[in-house]
């Protein structure tokens, strides 16, 4: 029997607790094998801590418990975050609000390839755990380019038995890309330097301006 395929707004809709648990209640399994949610927040942070009172655009900011951690930790002035999820907008809302840091951010449901920032840019853009799940990889990156300032940060999975895994186990459809898709992926971009680090299952890109 064919499983049914849901979009990946369908997908992450019903799934904002359960996201938000492989940080808040990591079990055995997230702990060994889901470590690059992890690695990607601190990639980020350590971005984000370059600027001084920088903006943030948290793209597919999901349960939102990365951008309590930017905030928290950072003199990040104001965080965007966008997701077409409403579950997750609200979760994260709520998150932020009891995590004390609500008034430094807004949470609004939007797809990242049709939103109107009408002209607004931002210091710093990160996608975390978000190309995953999208096709037209290279219109994404030349958006996130146009709408920031000082650096953008995106996770990358590859290909292998983690993501034979998720082919399975998801109902939405999932990329993955090698060093070279990374590296073509910002040809032609307005950036000063482009950084690779590996992490467990895929890579991490932080292109500075
Ligand atoms: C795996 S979750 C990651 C959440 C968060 N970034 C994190 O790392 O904790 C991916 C999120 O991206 C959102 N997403 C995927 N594609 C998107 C798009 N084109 N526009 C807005 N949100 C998107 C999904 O709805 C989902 O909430």
């Amino acid at each position: 029997m064919s499983k049914t395929i849901h979009t990946a707004q369908q997908y992450w809709d019903v799934r904002s607790e359960l996201f938000a648990n492989y940080y808040k209640k990591p079990s055995w399994f997230d702990k060994m094998f889901r470590k690059a949610v992890f690695v990607r927040t601190a990639v980020a942070l350590n971005t984000i801590r370059e600027f001084d009172h920088p903006t943030i655009l948290d793209i597919g900011s999901g349960p939102g418990v990365n951008s309590v951690t930017w905030l928290k930790n950072s003199n990040a002035s104001f965080l965007l975050g966008l997701d077409f999820a409403e579950n997750m907008n609200e979760y994260a809302r709520k998150n932020a609000a009891a995590e004390g840091v609500g008034d430094r951010c807004k949470f609004v449901q939007g797809d990242f390839f049709t939103y109107d920032f009408k002209g607004e840019k931002f210091t710093v853009a990160v996608a975390a755990g978000v190309v995953d799940y999208v096709k037209d990889t290279a219109t994404f990156m030349k958006k996130m380019d146009a709408i920031t300032t000082g650096a953008f940060v995106v996770s990358w999975p590859s290909n292998g038995l983690r993501m034979a895994l998720r082919r399975y186990r998801y109902t939405t459809p999932v990329y993955h890309y090698n060093e070279a898709d990374i590296r073509r992926l910002h040809e032609g971009l307005n950036i000063k330097s482009l950084e690779i680090m590996p992490m467990q299952g895929g890579r991490m890109s932080v292109a500075r301006k």
